[in-house]
């Protein structure tokens, strides 16, 4: 059973259609990347996968069964299955908040089990970082410490699936090295959906992966196969174009 699955959905945003019938399947363990030049609904799929939208016409499964975005109680098992990691760490972490609240509020909002203290130490040392952190604002943070506080509020849940959207592409280059060093460990134990322009993170992290064009999937498969024989014009436009340019995101 996948973890998440997209039948034939479409989706647009006030009518403008966006998707145009993608269907992609979450096994578990087999961290996806997803690959696409910009406005090529990338971000809006994974919007579809954590139920922050809805399809115009097809389904989105999750943990075998519809997933329906209108049922409160649904919604909160889904996000104890999935949780959201974003690009940029300076606008996804409230500045007014110390991060143990940032950690601990999630654990309440989301009636997780256990002390929600114990759960933000637990999750602090899970990203490397101190546990008095808690007691700091984000101000406090670098850029890369502060993806860390974003990924550690995403583990208080305990998800079987992170989806990261862009999570390295606002980092310095060591910095993003080192993040993806965590995100590698932690997808010993998640299964990652990654969305990057950076076809050398995706080979790192993602033995499936698949390419957008304008709302359609044109290329799906091991990444590997794809990179070594990409058989979409787009696909191999995409490759060719970053061969001179292995660690730069457009
Ligand atoms: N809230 C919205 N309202 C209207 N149109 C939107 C909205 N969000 C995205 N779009 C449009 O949907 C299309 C797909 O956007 P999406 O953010 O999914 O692309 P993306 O592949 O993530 O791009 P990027 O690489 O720039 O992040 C784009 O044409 C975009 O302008
Ligand atoms: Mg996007």
């Amino acid at each position: 059973m996948s973890l998440i699955s997209l039948n034939d959905v479409r989706f647009g945003y006030g009518g403008t259609p966006i998707l145009h019938g993608v269907s992609l399947a979450l096994e578990q363990g087999q961290n996806l990347g997803i690959l696409g030049e910009s406005g090529s609904g990338k971000s809006t799929i994974l919007r579809l996968m954590l139920g922050l939208a809805r399809p115009d016409a097809g389904v989105v499964e999750a943990d075998g069964s519809v997933l329906e975005t209108r049922s409160r109680s649904r919604m909160q098992a889904h996000r104890r299955l999935v949780q959201p990691v974003f690009q940029d760490p300076y606008t996804s972490l409230d500045p007014r908040m110390k991060v143990g609240r940032i950690l601990t509020e999630p654990h309440s909002a989301l009636n997780l089990p256990g002390d929600a203290k114990a759960e933000a130490a637990r999750v602090l040392q899970a990203v490397g970082l101190p546990e008095d952190s808690v007691d700091r604002y984000p101000r406090a943070f670098s850029g890369g410490q502060r993806q860390r506080i974003a990924i550690a509020r995403a583990l208080i849940a305990r998800p079987r699936v992170l989806l990261a959207d862009e999570p390295v592409s606002a980092l310095d280059l060591a910095t993003r090295v080192r993040v993806i060093a965590l995100l590698t460990q932690l997808s010993r134990d998640l299964t990652l959906v990654l969305v990057s322009h950076d076809i050398a993170i995706v080979a790192a992290l993602c033995p499936r992966m698949i390419v957008l064009q304008q709302g359609r999937i044109v290329e799906a498969g091991a990444t590997q196969d794809i990179l070594r024989a990409p058989k979409h014009p787009y696909t191999q436009r995409l490759l060719a174009s970053l061969q001179h340019m292995p660690m730069e995101s457009s």
